[in-house]
């Protein structure tokens, strides 16, 4: 099966840079990959966002004690370098009202989570108490405004509460409250999912909010630039692109985003998160490598509107989402997560690298005790699922610059349908270092992958892997270790090429010097 990695691949390889490989199963089959310039785009660190929203045990009975913000989960996320997390919602932002949870935490308001189990929310967990979250993990807030339930000027004042610095009532208000400097929160949805839970908007509408709120969402003086991001479409619906694309003020957008949750089954039967054979695996791997044909097709409408790129395709919600765990409230998204789960966000990851020219931010949903989770907790323990670790292998490509790759996989075969069973991305980054991630998303064929660098040299190859005995393999409070990588002795150096054994269900990230 021959195969293009990324949507610019044909103009950077006709531009100044070309990394061309191929990568074939079985020793035999011959393998070239040659580099002429490094010129690709930048992989914006900020594809390697997270999301938490104010549901289930994400922020309460997560991040969030009831009256401090957990350390241990601080210092695990720091580690990977998160670089940007959004909030409140999803769905929850357009419930949320921002004057609710400020101020003296026991005079703030008992409201009801109406969104996600209809829980008694006691707000304790506020604005001042995500941005100092943030920066406890030395990250950019993204904040999601109310479009559903709110008002411009909710918005409008919400802005001017945290990113104002001289005399205002506003202002004041926020130094009452303990934070003298103003926080200057850059990046802003305007509204979520406003197609469904944020309001049921036919694309022309929104458009219209989208204008009526951008237009009293102010810069501040001081600030840094204000990057406000359309709610985009769900999946593939690419008219609610073309319509809102069409029709609001890209001068005044920084992105768009887009929505794409991996499934098994359907929304109806979305199957279990540890309880599955290849037939699902192989249907979950599908699933997951679709999201590549969404961004190619939602960013061609997108260069209609904006050929020089200017505007960012946000994806702002991805991951897999399977039934709840048994026994944990459906509500609540709580889902375990196995080495199927790494291959899924490894494997995504490259497509994102691949398109970084497009895609500038994403946010995997969500960082704690939710969906397609980092960390799990348990009272005061915690533990780091598969995906956390995909994480932090790739965190080398963060503000790296994208190597195109060209290539051909073997199929993955079930059942008679065939998927490609290799999937990579590289980056060079600012010390000259270059960085392959592998993924292997066979369960039981090892590859052999030839590469052929020219154009550059390189010394020394360091690797790690991420495998299992078996794709449904995960880490639970008994055994919290059972997946995590280790370093990776499958690759050499064999005159100027480099020769990788890829195990079955791995990735690979490894570093040329
Ligand atoms: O991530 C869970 C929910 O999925 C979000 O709240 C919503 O935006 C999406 O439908």
């Amino acid at each position: 099966m021959k195969l293009l990695m990324g949507g610019t691949c044909k103009k950077t390889i006709l531009s100044s840079f070309l990394l061309t490989a191929s990568l074939f199963a079985g020793a035999q089959t011959p393998m070239n990959i040659s580099v002429r310039d490094t010129s690709g785009p930048v992989i914006s660190r900020n594809i390697y966002g997270h999301f938490s929203e104010d549901l289930g045990r994400c922020i309460y009975d997560g991040f969030w004690t009831g009256d401090k913000i957990r350390m241990d989960i601080v210092e695990a996320l720091k580690k990977i370098k998160v670089p940007i997390l959004r909030w409140p919602g999803g769905c929850y932002a357009d419930q949320y009202h921002w004057r609710d949870a400020i101020g003296p935490r026991e005079q703030r308001k008992r409201t009801v989570n109406t969104t996600w189990g209809m829980v008694t929310e006691d707000n304790s967990f506020g604005t001042h108490e995500f941005l100092e979250l943030c920066s406890l993990l030395g990250c950019q807030p993204y904040i999601a405004g109310n479009v559903g339930t709110g008002t411009p000027e909710e918005m409008a004042n919400w802005l001017e509460y945290l990113n104002f610095n001289g005399k205002s009532s506003l202002a004041d208000l926020r130094r009452q409250n303990g934070h003298e400097q103003p926080w200057n929160v850059s990046f802003w949805g305007v509204g979520n999912e406003s197609w469904g839970c944020g309001g049921s908007m036919t694309p022309e509408f929104y458009a219209g909010q989208y204008r009526r709120y951008a237009e009293f969402c102010k810069h501040y003086p001081g600030a840094p630039p204000l990057k406000l991001i359309a709610s985009g479409a769900n999946s593939d619906d690419y008219n609610w692109t073309d319509v809102v694309m069409k029709n609001i003020s890209l001068h005044n957008t920084w992105g768009i985003s887009m929505h794409y949750y991996t499934l098994v089954g359907d929304w109806n039967h979305k199957g279990s998160a540890t309880q599955f054979g290849e037939a699902d695996y192989f249907k979950g791997m599908t699933s997951c490598l679709r999201i590549e044909e969404l961004i190619n097709r939602h960013g061609a409408i997108m260069d209609k509107y904006d050929p020089k790129k200017k505007v960012a395709l946000v994806v702002d919600e991805w991951g897999i989402w399977t039934d709840a765990e048994p026994g944990t409230n459906p509500s609540f998204l709580y889902q375990q997560n196995s080495l199927r789960d790494a291959l899924i966000a490894a494997t995504t990851l490259n497509i994102f690298n691949n398109h970084a020219d497009r895609v500038k931010m994403a946010n995997l949903a969500q960082t704690v005790n939710v969906l397609q989770s980092l960390i799990l907790t348990d009272k005061d323990k915690m533990l780091l699922t598969p995906t956390y670790y995909i994480f932090d292998l790739y965190k080398v490509h963060q503000d790296a610059r994208s190597l195109s790759l060209q290539f051909s996989s073997p199929d993955y075969t079930f059942g008679g349908d065939k998927i490609p069973a290799v999937n990579a991305s590289a980056s060079r980054d600012s010390s000259g270092a270059v960085h392959i991630s592998l993924v292997n998303i066979d369960p039981s064929k090892k590859i052999t992958v030839r590469t052929t660098l020219s154009g550059m040299t390189f010394k020394t190859i360091q690797g790690q892997v991420l495998t299992s005995a078996k794709f449904t393999d995960i880490n639970s409070f008994d055994q919290p270790a059972k997946v995590k990588p280790s370093s990776f002795s499958g690759a050499k150096k064999e005159g100027n090429d480099l020769v990788v054994e890829l195990p079955a269900q791995s990735v690979v990230v490894l570093e040329l010097k």
